[in-house]
């Protein structure tokens, strides 16, 4: 008994035909939106289920679980990660416990993630590489930095097309860390100090494909094949000095790509929406420009040291098996697509290179890092055996590497999907 709470006198039948006018209209407006959604004449735009406080779908809480409690948890901070860039979006208590961590490392782990200012970022970087190595980076980098635009269009248009409270959780979680990939890789690029290229015509046919893409085929254009290609690009760049940070981008787009499995295993595509060949393709008329890119990038990439057909295989492969494994089904199966493409790759690599012998590109792994490489082991389980890492200029740049700015001490060796 609360004695603070003094009842207030009120007239009774006055609520009585209050509640009588409410439970009427209640009746009414529904009524008349249950019709008018019947006959495609609208009715209620919320796809929410206010009696069930739900959203229409059900709680799906193992999505929930996988991609919204799990991205909370793994929530990085670009203050910490990168300290040598423009943002303050570690709280105090955040901020102190990462020093605390980085006060318990050995001296030379210390010195790799001390908070470094940006004019010593950028001296680094000028250290470290060329200034022909520092625009292919940026090349390279740019490529998903626009991409990343799109992704962060495509997610918050795809949380008003998914069904479920976790669905929805899930794509929120998305929206957000899309807009941090955005922000964030657009500043270190530009600490490199060299021109940003804008989108060549194959990521510009590509991404906007995409973002018209009707319904949940999105997550076919935007989580199997643009953040696979995301996910290949910062496991073949996070090793490199100075580039760090891109590991956390990396076991986030994992997260991204595992959505369409998980999603699609709660909310199936029907037989139609997997099999007709209009949408079949559609798939592949959104692979071809970027399979364009692969030759697009053959210069800058070389300038790194790495074969941008080594790494067209290993991406095509990785989105193949998500394709596959997703129920979005190609032209071709797997196992008649991959040789197709890799005698096209081997035939262009014959008129265009001295000495080429035909080789399986479809086998080459490029993701370097153990930890990387055991992020992508999980998604990828079922994906062809393949090769050891390559040697690359990035992957040897890294072993011989000077303690760089690295990522702090968040959340690591974590599996991007198990809740
Ligand atoms: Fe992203
Ligand atoms: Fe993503």
């Amino acid at each position: 008994m609360n004695d603070a709470i003094t009842k207030l006198e009120i007239d009774q039948r006055a609520v009585e035909i209050n509640q009588w006018i409410e439970h009427s209209a209640n009746k009414l407006v529904r009524l008349r939106d249950r019709v008018l959604g019947a006959l495609h004449l609208g009715g209620r735009k919320a796809a929410y289920d206010d009696e069930a406080y739900e959203f229409i779908g059900g709680p799906s809480d193992t999505l929930r679980r996988k991609h919204y409690d799990k991205s909370l948890r793994l929530l990085w901070k670009a203050e910490n990660e990168a300290p040598f860039l423009p943002f303050h979006d570690a709280s105090p208590a955040e901020r102190n416990i990462f020093d605390l961590a980085v006060r318990s490392m050995t001296d030379d782990e210390r010195q790799a993630r001390e908070r470094l200012s940006l004019p010593a970022y950028r001296a680094f970087l000028d250290q470290t590489y060329t200034q022909r190595q520092k625009r292919a980076i940026v090349a390279i980098l740019a490529a998903i930095g626009h991409g990343e635009a799109y992704a962060w269009l495509v997610s918050a248009d795809l949380l008003n097309q998914v069904k479920s409270t976790g669905g929805r959780a899930a794509l929120t979680m998305q929206v957000l860390e899309e807009a941090k990939h955005f922000v964030v890789l657009r500043e270190l690029l530009q600490a490199f100090q060299v021109p940003i290229p804008r989108q060549s015509a194959w990521e510009y046919l590509l991404l906007e494909g995409v973002y018209k893409a009707p319904g949940t085929e999105k997550l076919f254009g935007m989580n199997v094949l643009v953040e696979s290609i995301a996910l290949s690009f910062f496991g073949l760049m996070s090793e490199m000095p100075g580039l760090e940070v891109l590991r956390l981008f990396h076991l986030d787009e994992a997260r991204h790509t595992g959505l369409p499995g998980n999603y699609l295993a709660e909310f199936p595509l029907t037989r139609f929406q997997r099999w007709n060949p209009a949408a079949r393709l559609r798939r592949l008329g959104l692979i071809l420009p970027a399979l364009a890119l692969i030759p697009a990038l053959e210069g800058e990439m070389a300038e790194l040291g790495i074969d941008a057909f080594e790494f067209g295989g290993s991406v095509i492969r990785k989105v193949g098996v998500l394709a596959e494994r997703s129920g979005f089904a190609l032209p071709m199966a797997n196992d008649k697509l991959f040789p197709a493409l890799n005698r096209l790759f081997n035939a262009y690599c014959k008129r265009t290179r001295k000495g080429h012998e035909a080789r399986d590109f479809f086998a080459s792994e490029t993701t370097v890092g153990e930890r990387q490489l055991a992020v992508e082991r999980e998604i990828f389980a079922s994906a062809p055996a393949a090769t050891p890492p390559r040697s690359t200029a990035s992957a040897t740049a890294a072993a011989k590497a000077t303690p760089a700015p690295g990522p702090g001490p968040g959340p690591r060796g974590v599996s991007p999907l198990r809740s």
